[in-house]
């Protein structure tokens, strides 16, 4: 029997390059080893300020780029989080049992009350418990996700441990699975690649755009002239080179950019020309499913069903386990 993969994305208008070396990477690896569920979780989304007419876009957006990044549909289960109302039920039944004060340490919860003073809302804070209910609806034992998401996965074994504990054994505790890349820096070369800090590359970048963020992206800020050397180690475009170039590039980089053989245009031209050659087939295939909504939608209805039937179970049992009458 194949262990189960439960992870999720936010339909946030763009799917961008850290999302991708974080964590869609990873699940495109995965879908031959594991069981994968994977889902476009548009009730996180609704946490911050959006516009109503453009989320229904935006869920579809999301999972054509993750089908043309290569998330085969045969191979795994692609399923929108709004149409299995079972993820908000089980999301109650967490909220009874985890203390305010787990999910007040939550360092993303912290970071997002300060971007979000004018709509602090109780979504932001109870938020993990959304994602708990996402994975151990379906009792996923294995969570491949971005290292930014690892405090909340700890929290969500802990609700597992709780809810066994007190109700008797019912989920598993679900494991994280990080990929090879860490967090990946935005454009600005410090803060996280986020849609929100509009400091990212995005997954179907259009070849101009890429080469117009990548020209005036921040490289080692130490390296004031073409002449000086430069400081690979701290410089983000480095980085990416780590991700998309071969061996040979990155040592040529690191060594002309060192001994400034190399200005950082040249750097940035041959990872453009690599990132390009990367995302190019991405593209292609995102504008042929682009003219194909219909097929997307049956692939997120048939996840729909699937799924479905996997949380009423669950919930069956949760709800016998908690005591109420149904
Ligand atoms: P979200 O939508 O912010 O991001 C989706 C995935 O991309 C990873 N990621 C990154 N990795 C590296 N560098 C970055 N700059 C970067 N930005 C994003 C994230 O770690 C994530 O794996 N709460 C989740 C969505 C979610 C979920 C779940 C995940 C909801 N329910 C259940 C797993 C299981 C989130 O906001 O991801």
């Amino acid at each position: 029997m194949k262990q189960r993969i439960f992870s999720g994305i936010q339909p946030s208008g763009v799917i961008h390059i850290g999302n991708y070396l974080g964590a869609i990477r990873n699940w495109i690896n995965l879908l031959d080893k594991y069981e994968c569920i994977f889902a476009v979780v548009d009730y996180h989304a609704i946490t911050v300020t959006y516009k109503p007419t453009e989320l229904q876009d935006r869920i579809l957006e999301a999972a054509k780029t993750l089908i043309a990044a290569g998330l085969e549909p045969e191979k795994c289960t692609l399923f929108v989080q709004s149409q299995i109302p079972e993820h908000t039920e089980l999301t109650w039944i967490f909220n009874a049992i985890t203390p305010v004060s787990d999910l007040e340490r939550m360092t993303q919860y912290k970071d997002k009350k300060y971007q979000n003073m004018d709509n602090i809302n109780s979504g932001l804070l109870t938020y993990p418990l959304l994602m708990a209910s996402d994975i151990l609806l379906y009792k996923a034992q294995v969570v491949p996700v971005g290292d930014d998401q690892v405090q909340h996965l700890e929290l969500v074994r802990e609700i597992a441990r709780r809810f066994n504990n007190r109700f008797g054994v019912t989920f598993p505790e679900p494991q994280p699975l990080l990929s090879k890349a860490q967090r990946i820096r935005g454009l600005d070369g410090n803060a996280k690649m986020s849609k929100s800090q509009n400091n990212y590359i995005a997954l179907v970048e259009e070849e101009d755009e890429l080469w117009n963020k990548l020209r005036v992206a921040v490289t080692d800020p130490a390296r004031k002239r073409r002449n000086d050397p430069g400081n690979p180690c701290i410089c983000n475009i480095f980085t990416l080179h780590s991700y998309f170039s071969s061996d040979e590039e990155i040592k040529w980089v690191e060594k002309g950019c060192k001994t400034a053989d190399i200005g950082c245009i040249d750097c940035k031209k041959t990872l453009f020309k690599n990132v390009n050659n990367h995302m190019k087939p991405l593209r292609e295939k995102k504008k042929e499913l682009d003219k194909n909504q219909n097929y997307v939608r049956n692939v997120l209805e048939n996840g729909r069903k699937r799924c479905s039937r996997q949380a009423r179970e669950t919930m069956e049992e949760v709800r016998e386990k908690i005591g109420v009458f149904y």
